[in-house]
């Protein structure tokens, strides 16, 4: 009922009587008080003139499931949307969404993480209202060793996303950091749910840096208001994020890895460099000639054997 009412009264931008809303949608007066009342708390700024009405003036930089659904249009992803003001960690409550058996598409959001996980054990810094934080549940019927696509496809998701609302040119460092101008924007941890033969399902882990301040941040990484030089709408930016995801998930469906691989090259900052990529323990410099459907990264080393590798983390040298 609450998005009706904000539906309702995003339209006009005047004034709304009482009595005309709730005629409007069919809710008695005390009730559609107690509604506003609730969403005065969550921070939409609803005045209310005597004789006049109701009028809302702002909302809150909330990604409140109500305001994502709202005007999405994805066919499943997104459908089942969880929001919370915290968590833990988004990964957690999808790991545990998949194994009670929540469809593929469910999404979990959260304003604010205490223990955000990066990939290698890392943390991801998770400050509230300034990023975000989601899990994605998928269930595709593909071989647990397929599985890193879906982290490349997000990968380039995420860039299509920036650049649809920011214009700004983000691109990827493999395996899946999103970088703009050499700083790490945005990165993605998958966990995966398999038996030996069948993915059961993945938790797709996005962190985007969105209005963190630079002060705010490490040296090595960026947010897209820093790069940008203006607040970016986190709700708009989702959506669209959600909306790429689907569309590749679709064509991953209809043309096969090769055609998400094609994108992830266009996008790769690593291939064509001299890189060093450190993976447990050891590290392998060369060139970063290509990444197989896989994900792994092919190395030509100075003595011209190429070697593969499937996880790790690079430093680019020219
Ligand atoms: C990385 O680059 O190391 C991956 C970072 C992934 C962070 C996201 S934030 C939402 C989701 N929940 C987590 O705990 N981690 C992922």
């Amino acid at each position: 009922m609450k998005e009706k009412i904000l539906e309702y009264l995003n339209k006009g931008h005047d004034y709304l009587s009482g009595d005309q809303i709730s005629s409007h949608l069919g809710i008695s007066r005390q009730a559609l008080w107690k509604h506003i009342q609730d969403l005065k708390d969550a921070g939409y700024d609803i005045v209310a003139v005597p004789h006049l009405g109701y009028r809302l003036e702002s909302k809150p930089d909330r990604i409140f499931a109500f305001e994502v659904a709202r005007g999405l249009n994805t066919k499943f992803i997104g459908k089942k949307i969880y929001y919370f003001d915290y968590l833990a960690s988004t990964m957690d409550l999808a790991m545990q969404l998949g194994m009670r058996g929540s469809a593929g598409g469910t999404l979990v959001l959260a304003e604010s993480q205490t223990k955000g996980r990066g990939r290698l054990g890392r943390s991801w810094f998770s400050p509230k209202y300034k990023g975000i934080y989601l899990s994605l549940i998928l269930r595709p019927e593909i071989l647990p060793q397929a599985s890193p696509i879906l982290t490349l496809l997000s990968a380039v998701s995420i860039c299509e996303a920036i650049k649809t609302i920011t214009a700004l040119e983000p691109q990827i460092k493999w395996p899946n950091d999103v970088l703009i101008h050499n700083k790490k924007v945005a990165g993605i941890l998958t966990e995966m749910n398999a038996e030996a033969d069948k993915v059961n399902f993945v938790a797709i882990g996005i962190g985007l840096n969105v209005n963190n301040d630079k002060k705010s941040l490490i040296a090595q990484a960026t947010s897209l208001k820093e790069q940008a030089g203006a607040q970016v709408a986190r709700v708009l930016l989702l959506q669209e994020l959600l909306r790429r995801i689907e569309n590749n998930y679709f064509l991953l469906e209809d043309k096969g890895a090769r055609a998400i691989i094609e994108k992830w090259r266009s996008l790769s900052l690593t291939l064509g460099r001299h890189v060093k990529v450190y993976y447990q323990h050891k590290h392998i410099e060369g060139s970063a000639v290509d990444i197989d459907e896989d994900g792994t990264l092919l190395i030509r080393k100075p003595s011209g054997l190429i070697q593969k590798v499937s996880s790790g983390d690079v430093v680019h040298f020219r």
